[in-house]
């Protein structure tokens, strides 16, 4: 009896003794884990991030820090098959929040720490921006060894995969008047960055890959990784050339001395692109072909334009405005900075250009349906002499210039 209740007790006992090592284990487990997410928090420069979204109100009304579990659980624990995109810093998956918003989580890749700051160097700029045409940053989440950015979710793929993937099932070419429109936004975009927002921003890696487009095929502006606020002491210098081959200007790329002009040379390969439906840089060309912006500017040069027109949208109605578009792209891509336009003038050329297409589009309609035959433009005030040459646009503006005014009202919207 004595011996029984004895076991019985050491056996309780143990059990207790286990029971507790157990709890003690696992509380110790919990708050080393707690502890190993503050201390990523605070490497990752979450202080920092939260003393910025203090003193910034109107931005951090619509930014969140999320924590590691929210993220897990809208990625499946970022599994494989939510990958996206995998850039030059990171991976990129889709992810669907609690709320059922869609979003884009960038995951750095692990172990470069100079890619820490650059991490909430892209954040702490991307949350003052809120434009139509750029992608919005939701949040972040610094819990992990690398952080994460939360972006909202562009759903219709990059510029990049919609001009170079012919032939696939997937996608059909992009229209004239659609390239038109997403050139136009795109330039809308920078021009903000570089003017309307203080102090202004240069995006430093302009190319098709970095535009996304949402279901509406509204263009969207993405990828700040390298992007830096212009810096206050003027000079401008800047330590590493940061870009991509192809794109990067070359003022740039022999001074260092960055500005705002850089982003406009990039933006003129951009429309290089769209033109002639060819890669920045296409290494089975002969050599001096490879390179687009030095392919478009021979070519216009020797007069042969409508020959490295993609052939999806070289047609007689589209003749003009190609036209127009060229040399806008030869203008962005000129060798020195200060002879390149701005940025404004640049969305507001292309905004005047994308409403007369879609003016003229609405006029064949009308013309459709009410039986008439006469061409609304006319003949004589679209003029077929025109000089790329002399990289003037004055004949064309001159013929259209009644019709600004009006045009240019839908893009005042987008401001
Ligand atoms: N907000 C988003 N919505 C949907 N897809 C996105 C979004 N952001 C990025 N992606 C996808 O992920 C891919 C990788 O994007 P990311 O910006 O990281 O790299 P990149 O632009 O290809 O390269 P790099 O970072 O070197 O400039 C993109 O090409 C795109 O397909
Ligand atoms: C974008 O997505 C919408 C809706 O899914 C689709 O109708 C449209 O054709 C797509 N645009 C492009 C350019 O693929
Ligand atoms: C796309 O257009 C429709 C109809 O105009 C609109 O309701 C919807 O909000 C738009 N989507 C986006 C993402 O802007």
């Amino acid at each position: 009896m004595k011996k029984c209740s004895f076991g019985h007790g050491v056996t309780t006992g143990f059990i207790a003794l286990f029971c507790a090592t157990l709890a003690i284990c696992w509380g110790v487990n919990e708050r080393k884990l707690i502890k190993r997410k503050a201390k990523f928090f605070q490497q990752n420069g979450g202080l920092m991030l939260k003393q910025q979204l203090c003193s910034q109100r109107g931005s951090s009304e619509n930014t969140k820090i999320f924590t590691v579990e929210e993220l897990r659980k809208a990625t499946n624990n970022f599994h494989q098959s939510r990958i996206v995109g995998e850039g030059g810093y990171g991976t990129v998956y889709k992810g669907e929040l609690a709320d059922k918003t869609e979003v884009a989580i960038k995951k750095s890749k692990v172990g470069a720490q100079s890619q820490t700051s650059q991490f909430i160097n892209e954040l702490v700029v991307l949350m003052q921006i809120n434009h139509m045409n750029v992608v919005k940053v939701l949040g972040c989440c610094l819990e992990t060894e690398v952080p994460l950015l939360v972006y909202e979710f562009i759903p219709n793929g990059t510029l990049f995969s919609h001009i170079h993937s012919k032939g696939q099932a997937m996608l059909s070419p992009l229209s004239w008047e659609l390239r038109l429109k997403i050139a136009a936004e795109t330039a809308e975009a920078l021009a903000y960055l570089h003017v309307d927002i203080t102090p202004p921003i240069i995006h430093r890696d302009v190319k098709t890959m970095n535009i996304l487009l949402d279901e509406n095929d509204t263009a969207k502006v993405s990828d700040f990784g390298i992007s830096r606020l212009i810096p206050q002491d003027k000079d401008g210098l800047t330590t590493m050339v940061q870009g991509t081959l192809g794109y990067l200007d070359p003022e740039y790329f022999h001074s260092s001395q960055l500005t705002e002009k850089s982003d406009v040379y990039s933006f003129g390969v951009v429309l290089a692109e769209l033109l002639t439906g060819r890669k920045a840089l296409s290494f089975d060309m002969p050599e001096g072909d490879k390179c687009l912006s030095k392919f478009l500017i021979s070519s216009l040069n020797d007069h042969r334009l409508h020959h490295i027109v993609d052939s999806a949208i070289l047609n007689h109605e589209n003749m003009e405005t190609i036209k127009e578009v060229a040399i806008i792209a030869k203008r962005c891509l000129e060798v020195k900075g200060e002879d390149r336009p701005g940025m404004k003038e640049v969305a507001k050329e292309l905004a005047r250009l994308t409403n007369i297409m879609v003016k003229k589009q609405t006029w064949e309609k009308v013309d459709f349906v009410s039986g008439e035959t006469q061409n609304l433009l006319g003949e004589s005030s679209a003029p077929h002499c025109l000089d790329i040459e002399s990289g003037s646009s004055a004949c064309i503006t001159a013929g259209y210039n009644s019709m600004q005014s009006q045009m240019l009202m839908p893009y005042d919207d987008a401001r």
